[in-house]
């Protein structure tokens, strides 16, 4: 049985243990040997109904005295540790610095849920060069030259007159009619750029996704049929489509699409110009010219197609009122997105 003379030696022993701990770890452990449910300290208090009576007072209470001690001693080097620590510049005791993970931009995003939703339907997903030749452009497109439709879009020219800046992403379509093999089911996302003046609506940057259909056979109901399911996809369900004749020179006929008002359902608010319809897209079925321009027999084949322009309808579907948000990477717009 342990006597007065054991108790102060454990002392001497656990505080010169403690004295000479270097690390946190190493305090609890001494914590756990001495403090400890199975500690030196604590067997001894357990074993004192052991000790004839006239010891067992004297013994308790030195042994009581020590752990408080031993107690106190650890909780202070511990608290020297941490005082150390925060000395050198690490405060331990501080919250976490959470790093900001970079996200993805809300056109690139709609450009992705766009192929995403087209390449379901089984459409390839092809691209091509923002500076572009004018005959890409325009002359493949039929646009000839001088034909006052290449007025219908406001270019910036690159080293004369024979290279542009894209100014929609069509050419891809002419690219890919002259090399591929047919049956052909693209789109084509990608930036395009027009000299435009620089308003809520209108920026010298944007975005588009053309897609086409050439096969035998194809008519405008299989324009109708995928812009349909491409619109309930993306604006969801429940939204009925109009076509209205237009003007495109590679297509004939061509047509101009628009939705049904989301917002007001079709009965009129400020979003539709209280109209309830709201102009979404231009298609129509591919000029034979066009298909001729690529070497594909206009008898035996024909196709459709359309362009989408991705921050019209990305500003459509998130009610944002000025196309110049996407580019002045604004982080308080841009974070809505995450
Ligand atoms: N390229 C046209 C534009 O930028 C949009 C367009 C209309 C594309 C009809 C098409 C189409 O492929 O068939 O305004």
């Amino acid at each position: 049985m342990p006597g007065l003379k054991d108790i102060d030696k454990i002392k001497a022993q656990a505080l010169a243990a403690i004295a000479s701990a270097s690390t946190q770890d190493d305090l609890n452990n001494i914590s756990i040997k001495y403090l400890g449910r199975k500690g030196v300290i604590t067997s001894i208090l357990k074993s004192l109904k052991d000790l004839p009576i006239e010891q067992r007072k004297s013994v308790g209470a030195a042994a009581n005295k020590i752990k408080v001690e031993i107690d106190q001693e650890i909780k202070s080097a511990l608290n020297k540790f941490k005082i150390s620590r925060v000395k050198a510049g690490i405060d331990p005791t501080l919250p976490g610095i959470a790093r900001r993970l970079g996200a993805i931009h809300p056109i690139t995003q709609v450009i992705d849920d766009m192929c995403r939703s087209f390449h379901g339907m089984g459409f390839a997903i092809e691209r091509g060069p923002e500076v572009e030749t004018d005959y890409y452009n325009f002359e493949a497109l039929n646009f000839p030259p001088d034909h006052p439709a290449r007025d219908m879009q406001d270019t910036f020219y690159v080293e004369g007159n024979d290279l542009v800046l894209r100014t929609h992403t069509t050419p891809v379509q002419a690219r890919v009619l002259e090399k591929c093999k047919l049956p052909v089911k693209v789109i084509t996302p990608g930036k395009t750029y027009r000299n435009e003046e620089i308003s809520t609506r209108s920026y010298c940057v944007f975005h588009q996704v053309d897609g086409f259909l050439v096969d035998e056979g194809v008519t405008m109901a299989d324009l109708k049929g995928v812009l349909v399911a491409f619109c309930r996809d993306f604006f969801g369900e429940g939204m009925s489509l109009r076509f209205r004749p237009s003007y495109f020179p590679f297509t004939e006929p061509s047509v101009e699409v628009d939705i049904s008002c989301f917002l007001c359902r079709g009965k009129g608010c400020q979003l539709c110009k209280y109209s309830g319809w709201l102009e979404i897209l231009g298609a129509g079925m591919i000029d034979p010219n066009v298909l001729k321009m690529a070497d594909i027999d206009s008898e035996k084949y024909t196709g459709y197609a359309f362009g989408i322009g991705v921050e019209r309808i990305a500003m459509l579907k998130y009610g944002i009122n000025d196309i110049r948000l996407f580019y002045e990477n604004d982080i308080r717009f841009i974070r809505q997105f995450i």
